[in-house]
């Protein structure tokens, strides 16, 4: 049986000089990525950046606006290397901590509809379909909905 070494990471602020990585995974994991320029204005505009590491090594980040009355997950990644071991989940508890202490009264994101992991991810959390954005996202294929999802705090 394969041993996973045990996983403590830390939650931190994104920083400039780690958008090299952040954007690697980031090309790994979306097929119509954020650019280095989409990130980079995140920071500049003052979004709530984080990226989770251990050992030097980022293994997940995630993007928070927060807003007068709610706050919005605008992207989340995890390593596909480290993915399916509870990184999301640690990194979306993270995310609906920072935005009850920033008063927010719900959480909102959205996710392509034929993202379905992690939709039932959200789900197991609280999160109900609230809305769709029709054809929100490119696709291969023309565009995709988007559904939009909200946690009341
Ligand atoms: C979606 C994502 C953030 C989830 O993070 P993760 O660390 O892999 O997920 P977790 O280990 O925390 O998953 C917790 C639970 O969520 C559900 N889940 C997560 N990913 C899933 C998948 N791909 N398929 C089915 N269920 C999934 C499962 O119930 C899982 O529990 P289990 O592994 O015991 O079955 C991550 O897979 C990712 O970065 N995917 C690519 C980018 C992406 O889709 N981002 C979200 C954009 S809205």
């Amino acid at each position: 049986m394969s041993q996973t070494p045990p996983l403590h990471p830390e939650i931190r602020p994104m920083c400039e000089s780690d958008l090299d990585q952040v954007i690697r995974i980031e090309r790994q994991i979306f097929l119509f990525p954020w650019s280095l320029a989409n990130f980079s204005d995140s920071l500049k505009a003052g979004y709530l950046c984080r990226v989770m590491e251990e050992n030097l090594t980022i293994l997940g980040y995630s993007i928070l606006m927060i807003g007068p009355d709610e706050s919005h997950i605008l992207t989340l990644g995890i390593n596909p290397d480290w993915q399916r071991r509870g990184l999301g989940e640690k990194m979306l508890h993270y995310l609906i901590d920072l935005s009850a202490e920033h008063g927010a009264k719900s959480v909102l994101l959205d996710v392509r509809e034929s993202n379905q992991g992690a939709a039932r991810l959200y789900r197991q959390l609280g999160f109900e379909q609230i809305g769709k954005r029709k054809g929100y996202y490119p696709a291969m294929c023309g565009r995709e909905d988007a559904l939009v999802m909200q946690l009341r705090l």
